[in-house]
């Protein structure tokens, strides 16, 4: 056995953690009630902890929902009533987002209640990521069980996944996962803590957890007969790294013979365990100045502290710094009092956990973002779920490998890349994806015969291990990047009808050439293609392209071009002279509005189409090198609820983009009343902010890649004729410094106010902070009041909402504007919404797919109301508000 290393952790207030009170916490908690099928409720609120639990079925893509039998729903609490089994595949994996190197509680539990009247109960493995972490035998546990573990995510990305091992279909009733406060807590040589046991020592029968428990752990009480209990009413301390429960450390157990030890023992599942015990101490007695408690901790009867004594109400988490195994199968942890002690020991709450090592690495982070964000999306879009074996690690364990890809096939300790990639035939549409470079071990890529467009990118020649590309049978157009032609490159490109192959037809477009590209390797079996395309040009009408494929002839393919030579004909007809913007603008005539970038002047385009022509000010000089390739970007970027970008202009020093005009100005002014003096009723506010919403979405889910808008803002969701909403100014930002409203030269991004508070820390802006900028949009559309107002008690709207929440005055939290004319569930509805957008951690935040339904859902709420009678309106608003009052509220968290 190694040196025993017991640590004793004495903590006081110098430690203490400042913590936003428990209601900050637990928006942190991911809580999910497996199998809770998304059109009931797809949320509650748990009785017992007051938690909301919520439907898993956005975290997993495969899998059947069902309920335990009805004669034993009596038996069991929500959220184990509800499961979700896997009739189909081998592995089903969650796939949750998390805080990488920040410790977490991970918890599942499996109850089997005969849902499927087989009267079979399951085995089965549990995997974190590539890892076995589990064997759930329901079998041996017929009542269910509860698997839990401490756990340090190594990517933010964590996959739980459920594998089939026999004939037995896997199952799983609940996955909750609740980060830890701090790091300085439970640590370990390696691997994680799989929890055996936590307890805390009381005669009555009881559990404790949230909110008790401020990050969720379940103390289950424990006692045993040789042991007298001692208590307190006093106030016990408990902050230190390990928090547990107030009511924990309010009683103890003292053995009853005062000269005997206390001992706790158990039997080993596995004679290798190795154990850590963390022990809780407080003394709660009042000892007389003769008395004295000290004790000594022993492990399998050899003394690893000494001489500990007990600090009164305060709390002392001792530990061992080293993992402990026990002796000849069994293991024996023990108090023993010292001989000058007149007290017996005493032992608040004990956590005895086994180390659980994770050894296989996961796949290289990049090549995972890579094929899960940007492969994996567009096949579900173009296919459904066809691919549903593509869950949790793509290359480990090997046997439950994506298929289409093969992996670098390296020891355990090193994260597996992916070297090979077969997307052939999957529906794949848009342009080659720049993240690709991102698999830099990449050896084969086979985009075959699917619809890509575009180019074919210049960085595909860069990616040095690459030896075969096969982008044949797609819709790439424009010139063959030189640099392709590198030895030891096979490329393989024909059926792809727009595509030029060589890189001289930029010029003599009227004269007629082969050409010849020889995709071939001496050493590899390949298909000689040899493509000879005729060009014929007629500037007058459309014009026609030939492509003859031969000797091995392929159907003669018309097509328009004008010209081939331009990578993009669409870029060219949307750029435009300064002259032709003077023209367009009359001289910038009329300034319609001033915005982060520079003016807005108002212009016409062929004498009809009215536009807003964003003049870029010259004085923001940075950044503007990367000018061509955003606009060309954003001109690709096309929503109903995006304002779209028809033209841009770049010449010299003069920059200006052209957008569709919107006569109706933005939010902020209609919220403000200024544009018209009539206000918008809810309604129309709901419907606006889902319409804004699923712009951003698009932004957020639907570009290649995503694209964050960086100064969401009231100001920035413009209003057509019909109110409908559109986002503005999206996009520009990554290499435009962002003003808003403030000319203020160092504030270098977003809008004060609207910015991510993550950003301070973090200084980066990502989708979630987005988010947050819409959050506090909503809380404006809902309040009408400032975002910050330094003459308000609570200067930030935020700080302000939770504030009058706190409370308990709604009313004086709504638009007054309003006049209470709506309907208090969907504005409740929106307004915790806009909370749980505006969480200060940008994990917990929803992403806008989320919020885009959520606000689906209280707009249909809304308008739903005209259908019913005014009585029982009222009566439902009533119900509602009340129940939040006491639950749901926001600020209760
Ligand atoms: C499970 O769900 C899939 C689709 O979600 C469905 O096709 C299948 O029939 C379901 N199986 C059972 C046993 O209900
Ligand atoms: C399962 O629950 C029943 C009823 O509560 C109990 O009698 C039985 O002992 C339990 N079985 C196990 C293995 O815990
Ligand atoms: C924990 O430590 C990691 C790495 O040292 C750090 O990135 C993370 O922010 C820390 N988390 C907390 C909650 O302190
Ligand atoms: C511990 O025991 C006391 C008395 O035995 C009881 O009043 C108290 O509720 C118990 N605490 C918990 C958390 O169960
Ligand atoms: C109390 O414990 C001591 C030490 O283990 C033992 O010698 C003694 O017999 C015990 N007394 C009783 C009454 O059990
Ligand atoms: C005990 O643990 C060791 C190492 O973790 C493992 O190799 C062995 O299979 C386990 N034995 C049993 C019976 O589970
Ligand atoms: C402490 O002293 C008091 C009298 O001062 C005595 O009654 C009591 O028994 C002593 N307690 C112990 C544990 O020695
Ligand atoms: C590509 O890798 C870089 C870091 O090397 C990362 O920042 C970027 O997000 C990755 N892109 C994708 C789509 O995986
Ligand atoms: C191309 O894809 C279509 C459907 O996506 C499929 O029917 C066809 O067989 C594929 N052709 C080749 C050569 O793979």
């Amino acid at each position: 056995m190694d040196t025993p290393c017991w640590l004793l952790l004495l903590l006081f207030g110098a430690f203490a953690i400042f913590r936003n009170g428990q209601a900050q916490d637990q928006l942190e908690f991911i809580s999910l009630d497996c199998g809770l099928p998304v059109s009931e409720p797809s949320s509650y609120i748990e009785s017992v902890t007051g938690l909301r639990f919520s439907s898993d079925a956005e975290f997993i893509q495969t899998g059947n929902s069902s309920k335990i039998q009805a004669n034993m729903e009596d038996d069991y609490l929500k959220p184990y009533t509800r499961l979700r089994y896997f009739p189909d595949e081998r592995r089903n994996c969650y796939s949750l987002s998390v805080d990488k190197d920040r410790k977490y509680l991970i918890r599942a539990g499996f109850i089997y209640g005969n849902y499927d009247g087989l009267n079979s109960n399951p085995i089965f493995d549990l995997h974190l990521g590539p890892n076995l972490w589990a064997t759930i035998d329901l079998q041996k546990f017929v009542n269910g069980t509860i698997e839990e573990i401490l756990h340090t995510p190594t990517s933010n990305s964590l996959q739980v996944c459920l594998v089939k091992t026999g004939k037995t279909t896997p199952l799983i009733s609940a996955l909750e996962l609740r980060p830890l406060g701090n790091n300085n807590s439970y640590h370990t040589e390696s691997g994680s803590l799989n929890l055996l046991v936590r307890m805390y020592l009381n005669k009555t029968d009881g559990f404790l957890r949230y909110p008790d428990d401020v990050y969720d752990r379940r103390w289950r009480n424990y006692f045993l007969t040789e042991w007298t209990q001692i208590s307190t009413t006093l106030e016990v301390s408990n902050d230190n790294n390990y928090d547990p429960p107030k009511k924990a450390l309010e009683t103890a157990a003292t053995p009853s013979n005062a000269s005997a030890p206390l001992t706790i023992s158990w039997t080993p599942d596995n004679r290798s365990d190795q154990y850590y015990v963390y022990s809780h101490f407080a003394e709660i007695q009042d000892l007389q100045t003769n008395g004295t408690r000290e004790f000594d901790l022993l492990w399998d009867g050899v003394v690893v502290t000494e001489s500990f004594i007990p600090a009164k109400l305060v709390i002392d988490t001792v530990y061992n710094g080293s993992p402990e195994t026990c002796q000849e199968g069994k293991c024996r942890y023990q108090l023993k009092k010292t001989s000058r002690s007149t007290l017996p020991p005493l032992l608040n709450a004990l956590e005895i956990y086994t180390v659980i090592q994770f050894p296989q690495l996961e796949t290289n982070e990049n090549d995972v973002k890579f094929i899960s964000v940007v492969a994996v999306k567009n096949i579900k879009a173009a296919y459904g779920l066809t691919r549903i074996r593509w869950q949790g690690d793509p290359c480990v364990p090997k046997q439950y490998a994506w298929d289409g890809l093969n992996c670098s096939n390296t020891d355990i300790s090193t994260p597996p890349r992916i070297t090979s990639l077969n997307l052939s035939s999957s529906g794949l549409t848009g342009t080659i994806a720049a993240a690709i470079q991102n698999l830099t071990q990449l050896e084969k890529l086979d985009l075959s015969n699917n619809t890509l467009t575009g180019v074919v990118p210049e960085f595909l020649a860069q990616m040095k291990s690459l030896v075969i590309i096969n982008l044949s049978g797609n819709d790439l157009n424009g010139p063959l990047p030189q640099a392709l032609h590198r030895n030891g490159l096979e490329l393989l490109v024909q059926g792809n009808p727009g595509l030029c192959l060589s890189g001289s037809c930029t010029e003599n477009s009227k004269k007629k050439f082969p050409v010849v590209i020889v995709a071939s390797v001496a050493s590899v079996a390949i298909i000689v293609a040899v493509l000879v395309l005729i060009f014929v040009l007629n500037k007058k009408k459309p014009s026609t392209v030939e492509a003859l494929q031969s000797p091995q002839s392929t159907p003669t393919v018309h097509n328009t071009y004008d010209n081939i030579s331009e990578p993009s004909i669409e870029t060219k007809k949307r750029r435009f002279t300064y002259s032709e913007v003077m023209k367009m603008t009359n001289n910038f005539q009329r300034v319609v509005g001033e915005g982060g970038f520079g003016v807005v002047c108002h212009g016409t385009l062929n004498g009809s189409k009215q536009v807003a022509v964003k003049v870029l000010s010259q004085s923001s000089g940075q950044g503007y090198k990367h000018f061509k390739a955003e606009v060309d970007l954003l001109l690709r970027v096309h929503h109903t609820n995006l304002v779209s970008l028809v033209g841009y202009c770049d010449e010299g020093d003069h920059l200006a983009l052209i957008y569709e005009f919107l006569p109706n100005g933005d939010l902020r002014q209609h919220l403000s009343g200024k544009r018209d003096g009539s206000f918008i009723n809810w309604g129309n506010r709901l419907r606006i902010a889902l319409e804004a919403a699923l712009g951003l979405e698009y932004l957020h889910s639907g570009c290649t890649p995503p694209i964050v808008h960086r100064d969401i803002k009231t100001t920035n969701i413009l209003l057509d004729e019909q109110l409908k909403a559109k986002l503005a100014d999206f996009g520009l930002s990554r290499s435009f410094p962002v003003g808003g409203e403030s000319h203020i030269s160092t504030v270098v991004a977003g809008t004060p106010g609207y910015l991510d508070p993550e950003y301070y820390r973090t200084s980066r802006l990502g989708e979630k902070s987005d988010v947050y900028s819409f959050g506090i949009v909503l809380l404006e559309m809902i309040t009408n009041q400032l975002v910050i107002d330094q003459s308000r008690e609570k200067s930030h709207i935020t700080q302000w909402v939770m504030f009058e929440l706190n409370r308990g005055d709604i009313t004086k939290i709504m638009d007054p504007n309003l006049h209470e004319d709506y309907e208090s569930p969907s504005v409740w509805r929106a307004l915790e919404l806009a909370m749980w957008c505006v969480n200060s951690s940008s994990v917990n935040r929803p992403n806008m797919s989320q919020v885009a339904s959520e606000l689906k859902e209280c707009l249909v709420s809304e308008n739903s109301r005209g259908n019913m009678g005014k009585g029982m309106d009222s009566q439902r608003s009533a119900e509602v508000s009340l129940s939040f009052d006491t639950k749901m509220f926001p600020t209760a968290r």
